[in-house]
C-alpha cells in the first residue's frame, strides 16, 4: 500500500507551550490534526476557565490563515480547585476536561494534588456535571523506581478514585506498561486511555543503550519492550478506549541537551506519520482510523472529523532543528528518514 486515506485525526493530548515557542509548534498540529486537547501545565498552571479562554486566543491567534484548527481547552487540578469552576467548565464550549498531575510528577506540576483524597469533593463536581478527569498516572514519591511509577499509581490511587466515582469519565494519559493496558481493559467504559507515537515505537533502550538520548527522555519514561508490545497490541486492537494522544512536549535544545535535561519528545512535526509507522510495521494499518480518527471523538461525546487527510508512502527526511529566532527545537527523529508522508493541502 503507498496511499492512506483517513478521516482527519485528533490529537488528545497536546502541550504548545505559550509565548514564542507556542508560534512555532502550533502551526505542526494544526496542519494534521482537527482538534487537540491541550495540556494546561503553564508557568503559572491554567487553572480557571477565565485563564483558560485567554490561552484558547492566544493559540487560534497563532493558527494559519484559514486553517479550521480548534483546540479544545482543560484545567489544571489543584488542591484548591473549587468545586463552583466545575460548574463554569460544564457550561463552557472550550473547556473540555481537567488534568490532575501529581504534584512533582513532570514539567510545571508543582502545583499539582498533593494527595487525590483533598480534590475528591471536585472528583464528586466532576462526576455529577460529567466534566472528565485526565490523568496523569505517576507515583511521585522519591523512593518508588521511576519504571514503577505507572504501575504504583494503578494499585495506590487510580483503582480507588475508579471505585469511588464510578461514573467520572477518566482518560489515563500516556499509557506505557502492560499493566495500565489491562486496568483500562477491565475498567468500565467509562475509562480510556491515551497512547504517544514514541511509546509505540521505542523502548528504553532507545534512551539509554549506547549512549544516552535525552530527545527520548520523556514521563513516564520509556519502558522495557513487553510494555511496548502490550501497548502496540492495545493501540491496534480495534478497542474504542485506546486513542491517539502524542503528547507532544516541546522543550528547546539546550533544556534537552543538558546536564539537567527536561522530560518531553516533540513529535508534532511528524505526529500521524509516527503513528503510521507503528501501525504499519504491525501489520495494522486498517485499525489506524478509529484510534486516530474515531476513538478519542466518541469517548468525549464529540462529534467525528468528516475532512479527509492523505499519506503518500514516500521518504523524507526530518531536519536536525526547527527554528525560530533564537528559538531552537529538536524534534523526535532528528535528521532519520520516515517513510510516510502527509499529503500537503490535503484536506478537501
Ligand atoms: O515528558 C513529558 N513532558 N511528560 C509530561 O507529563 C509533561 C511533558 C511536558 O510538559 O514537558
Ligand atoms: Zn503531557
Amino acid at each position: 500500500m503507498d496511499t492512506l486515506t483517513l478521516i482527519q485525526p485528533d490529537d488528545w493530548h497536546l502541550h504548545v507551550r505559550n509565548g514564542a515557542l507556542l508560534k512555532l509548534v502550533v502551526p505542526f498540529t494544526a496542519r494534521q490534526f482537527a482538534r487537540a486537547i491541550i495540556m494546561p501545565n503553564l508557568q503559572p498552571p491554567v487553572t480557571t476557565v477565565a485563564m483558560a479562554l485567554d490561552y484558547r486566543r492566544e493559540i487560534l491567534d497563532a493558527l494559519p490563515a484559514g486553517s479550521s484548527f480548534t483546540p479544545l481547552m482543560t484545567l489544571y487540578l489543584t488542591d484548591n480547585t473549587s468545586p463552583a469552576e466545575i460548574k463554569k467548565v460544564a457550561e463552557c464550549e472550550h473547556v473540555y476536561a481537567l488534568k490532575l498531575y501529581p504534584a512533582g510528577a513532570t514539567t510545571n506540576s508543582d502545583a499539582g494534588v498533593s494527595e487525590v483524597a483533598r480534590v475528591y469533593p471536585v472528583l464528586a463536581a466532576m462526576e455529577k456535571f460529567n466534566v472528565p478527569l485526565l490523568i496523569h498516572g505517576e507515583v511521585t514519591a522519591s523512593e518508588y523506581d521511576i519504571f514503577d511509577r505507572e504501575k504504583l499509581f494503578l494499585e495506590q490511587q487510580l483503582s480507588d478514585i475508579v471505585k469511588n466515582f464510578p461514573n467520572l469519565r477518566i482518560v489515563l494519559e500516556h499509557l506505557t506498561t502492560k499493566e495500565a493496558v489491562d486496568f483500562v481493559q477491565e475498567a468500565s467504559d467509562k475509562v480510556g486511555a491515551t497512547i504517544t507515537p514514541q511509546h509505540l515505537l521505542y523502548n528504553r533502550n532507545t534512551l539509554l543503550a549506547g549512549g544516552i538520548k535525552p530527545h527520548y527522555y520523556c514521563l513516564p519514561i520509556l519502558k522495557r519492550e513487553e510494555h511496548r508490545q502490550a501497548l502496540l497490541k492495545a493501540a491496534t486492537s480495534g478497542n474504542p478506549k485506546f486513542f491517539l494522544g502524542t503528547d507532544s512536549a516541546p522543550h528547546q535544545t539546550h533544556a534537552k541537551e543538558s546536564a539537567c535535561g527536561c522530560a518531553g519528545c516533540f513529535s508534532a512535526h511528524a505526529a500521524i506519520e509516527l503513528y503510521v509507522e507503528a501501525f504499519e510495521k504491525e501489520n495494522a494499518l486498517d485499525k489506524l482510523e478509529g484510534f486516530a480518527s474515531f476513538h478519542g471523538a466518541d469517548f468525549y461525546g464529540l462529534p467525528r472529523n468528516t475532512r479527509k487527510v492523505t499519506l503518500h508512502k514516500q521518504d523524507w527526511q526530518v531536519p536536525k532543528t526547527y527554528n525560530q529566532a533564537s528559538l531552537e527545537l529538536t524534534p523526535l527523529r532528528a535528521e532519520e528518514t520516515l517513510s510516510w508522508q502527509l499529503a500537503p493541502a490535503s484536506l478537501d
